[in-house]
């Protein structure tokens, strides 16, 4: 569809669908998510001149992944935003199919977008252009068009720049997919952000001892905390272990030294960056006051997503809260951003044996567990959190078949931190040594049931909402 018309169509969608979607009780208090249609992946995530930035997938028309555009919201405190003028609509001949993700930097004083160009064929073949768009004065986007063309020796799936720079030079890594079905992540450089040079594949399937590790990785992300280098990547096609990798996909880390030079990523193992049953396609930016934010996609793309209740009100998926990462012992921890605190209101604690607690309400709510022993959370009866002294349970019947399924962490459970936000939680274990982040569909008010003989001491907040403007 021609650009022009896309836009007509989206605000026809808006206008006739915004009523809808505002009567859903399922619409978060405070979380992002789309005014109408279906988001996906955050995209763009920066921070110039005190104001965020923050764009996403976005497919005004429906609740399917067709017609992506960039939308922009922007922020001076992480937790209050505006919206912003649409920022990507597809239509190019190099974009025909889609403004797919990709990321922001500051290039000449202005926002730099990098995103990828998606075509499609009729016989069903696709190809991909990595291309440019540069702010223009009335806050939207001018489309510079494409700089790299499909490198050879891939598919057409080659996507999702996300574009930083270092000593001089500006770097991009790239999800792959090769011609033998592995999943790659490429580093590319550049002096000017027109003209990129392969490096080479920096990490992936079959490379780096990493053995067969899935057909193709999407949305990498390479950041630097303390002296480690960190490289988020969301492989598709790795087979579900027993308490591992059971979302459709996966996202996770690795962590090691690349040698920007060789373009040689020496890293040890995979990890999951969220245990839950929704996170997908993070991204991460680098704070003016040297924090690393992230923010990830609270779905994930193929999973039970035309079961989502919301699409009754012509809505799907939501962003997760802003985070903090840090580094401890090569392991990646995750703390909601602490501007999330001013949504707190007075609070209330309590402390005993959990069977004794009243019940909370969760409807939009922040509580601090400290558990002592083993003990069992209902969440409005729509979700379960069960500790047995060993392993951390996460439970709720599946959407499509109704059955239940579940998520696990397992290690020394010290402390839990749980971010409702009406169909949501986000779940940090030990001050962000994991987190489970999941949707549910509780009934009106929801209220957190405790049981369990052990002592526990426990702080609430009410979350004062906090709409987009
Ligand atoms: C991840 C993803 C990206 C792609 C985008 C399209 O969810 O598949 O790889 O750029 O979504 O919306």
């Amino acid at each position: 569809m021609e650009e022009l018309q896309l836009m007509k169509q989206a605000v026809q969608a808006l206008m006739s669908g915004m009523p809808q979607a505002l009567r859903d009780p399922h619409r978060p208090a405070w979380h992002l998510a789309p005014s109408v249609g279906l988001l996906n992946d955050p995209n763009g995530f920066i921070q110039h001149n005190g104001v965020y930035h923050l764009f996403y997938q976005w497919n005004p028309l429906g609740c399917d992944h067709r017609n992506k555009c960039w939308g922009h919201w922007q922020s001076t405190d992480l937790v209050n935003w505006q919206h912003q003028p649409v920022a990507l609509v597809p239509g190019a001949c190099y974009d025909s199919h889609g403004c797919y993700s990709g990321s922001a930097v500051v290039a000449d004083g202005k926002i730099m977008l990098a995103y990828t160009g998606n075509v499609k064929y009729p016989d069903g073949s696709r190809t991909a252009y990595q291309c440019l768009a540069q702010e223009n004065a009335q806050g939207g986007y001018d489309k510079l068009g494409p700089v790299l063309p499909l490198p050879p020796g891939y598919s057409g799936h080659v996507r999702d720049p996300k574009v930083w720079h270092h000593q001089d030079q500006w770097y991009m890594v790239l999800g792959a997919r090769d011609l033998q079905d592995c999943g790659k992540v490429l580093l590319l450089r550049s002096a000017d952000l027109r003209n990129w040079q392969l490096l080479g594949e920096i990490a992936g399937s079959q490379l780096n001892g990493i053995g067969d590790f899935g057909y193709m990785w999407e949305c990498p992300d390479l950041c630097t905390l303390d002296d480690a280098e960190v490289l988020i990547c969301c492989p598709q096609g790795l087979a579900a272990q027993a308490e591992r990798y059971l979302n459709v996909y996966q996202a996770g880390y690795l962590t090691g030294k690349l040698d920007y030079q060789q373009a040689r990523f020496e890293h040890g193992a995979f990890h999951e960056l969220d245990l839950g049953f929704e996170f997908y396609a993070p991204q991460t930016t680098l704070a003016e006051d040297g924090r690393r934010l992230l923010v990830g996609w609270m779905g994930v793309p193929e999973q039970d997503e035309d079961c989502h209740p919301t699409l009754q009100y012509g809505w799907i998926h939501t962003l997760t809260c802003p985070r903090e990462l840090s580094l401890h012992n090569g392991k990646l921890y995750q703390q909601p951003a602490r501007e999330l605190q001013r949504l707190r209101d007075e609070g209330r604690q309590w402390q005993d044996i959990a069977n004794n607690a009243p019940a909370w309400p969760i409807d939009s709510a922040e509580l601090l567990l400290t558990p002592t022993g083993a003990f069992r959370a209902d969440f409005g009866g729509a979700m379960t959190l069960a500790w047995d002294g060993n392993l951390l349970r996460l439970t709720r019947n599946n959407l499509r078949s109704g059955q239940p399924e579940h998520r696990y962490w397992r290690g020394t459970l010290n402390q839990l931190q749980l971010l409702f936000d009406r169909s949501s939680v986000e779940i940090f274990i030990n001050h962000g040594e994991a987190v489970m982040s999941a949707r549910y569909f509780p009934g009106p008010q929801p209220l957190l049931h405790l049981s369990g003989e052990a002592p526990l001491a426990l702080q609430h907040w009410s979350l004062t909402p906090c709409m987009l403007e």
